[in-house]
């Protein structure tokens, strides 16, 4: 009933009394009462004038339903909001659960980053989130979703805040030179089946501060904006674009389109990089990005490479001079 009540104050974007809210309900003022004082809990912020009655001025920035509610086809509309969690990827990897549906927490006690690092997950700071996926593609093509996750936040932060995020290969978005969100895509197999794919994002929103080893390559939509921001409205951002991309991708099969908004925002392309990766140490210049996804580099020695996974470190980018 809360929501409900929640809803109406939202739709009428002025006063309503208790004796209206209950007409309109069908339910008792006392009813109305005990769920304003829970919406309150729940952090939202209600006005109440004894002649107008309430006013919603604020709503709450809780990551569950209905506060998340991107108005999507499929992307987000169900989801498992858990207040505490190891990793959202681990649970929505082990879930039942359908193609688009959201796992997202408050915290994370062992956030999973890339190249099996841990990733910072505190409470009340951030977006950390996985989107499941059952998209019936090869293996080949899992990178370009990953591709889709890098531009959908980068384009989401960008449009909303005027900031300036850009693309470091393969998923990290970066703005003045640190991170501000990583995105981590693991897989169910079979065989060369791809039977579920995990997207998931973590985004640096209210951090205030990070641990000294994290300070130089760590930053937070907070310390870009100088202000706090809310997590739920860049959620709810962030699915619609993921959900316009990816159709973008597998419906409309507009793989190219992906591949050139991509290039457009990555930082790595005509810079000079170091790779880390299975086929070691490479040197070289960034040129472009293949058709999969990949990193091409014109090596020192002027061969030309492609690199599918790894570390790349960018000239300019988390202090590598
Ligand atoms: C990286 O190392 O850049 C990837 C970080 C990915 C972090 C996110 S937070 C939500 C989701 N759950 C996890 O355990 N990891 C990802």
């Amino acid at each position: 009933m809360k929501y409900k009540i929640l809803e109406t104050l939202i739709k009428s974007n002025d006063f309503l009394t208790d004796e209206r809210i209950s007409r309109e309900l069908g339910i008792s003022t006392n009813c109305v009462c005990e769920n304003i004082e829970k919406l309150k809990l729940d952090g939202n912020e209600i006005e109440y004038d004894e002649k107008k009655g309430y006013r919603i001025l604020n709503t709450s920035d809780m990551l569950c339903f209905p506060y998340v509610f991107p108005k999507t086809e499929f992307v987000g509309k169900k989801v498992f909001y858990f207040d505490k969690i190891d990793s959202t990827n681990k649970v929505a990897k082990e879930t039942k659960c359908c193609d688009g549906d959201l796992f997202i927490s408050d915290m994370q006690t062992n956030g999973r980053g890339r190249m099996g690092k841990n990733w910072l997950s505190p409470s009340g700071c951030g977006i950390w989130m996985s989107i499941v996926l059952y998209p019936r593609i090869d293996m080949e093509k899992i990178m370009q979703v990953s591709l889709v996750a890098g531009i959908s936040v980068c384009e989401s932060l960008n449009n909303m805040y005027g900031i300036d995020c850009k693309i470091k290969w393969p998923n990290d978005i970066v703005c003045e030179g640190k991170k501000i969100c990583g995105i981590l895509v693991e897989t169910k197999t079979e065989e060369k089946n791809v039977l579920k794919v995990i997207v998931g994002i973590g985004v640096n929103v209210n951090n205030e501060t990070f641990p000294d080893e994290l300070s130089d390559l760590a930053v937070s939509l907070k310390q870009i904006t100088g202000k706090k921001q809310k997590r739920v409205d860049i959620v709810n951002y962030i699915l619609r674009c993921f959900e316009k991309n990816y159709k973008l991708l597998f419906c409309e099969n507009k793989s190219e389109l992906i591949i050139d908004k991509y290039k457009k925002k990555c930082i790595n392309i005509g810079k000079k990089v170091v790779s880390f990766g299975k086929n070691g140490k490479i040197c070289g210049t960034a040129v472009d990005i293949s058709s999969a996804g990949e990193l091409i580099i014109l090596e020192d020695n002027g061969k030309k490479t492609t690199v599918n996974s790894g570390e790349v470190s960018v000239r300019g980018i988390y202090g590598y001079i």
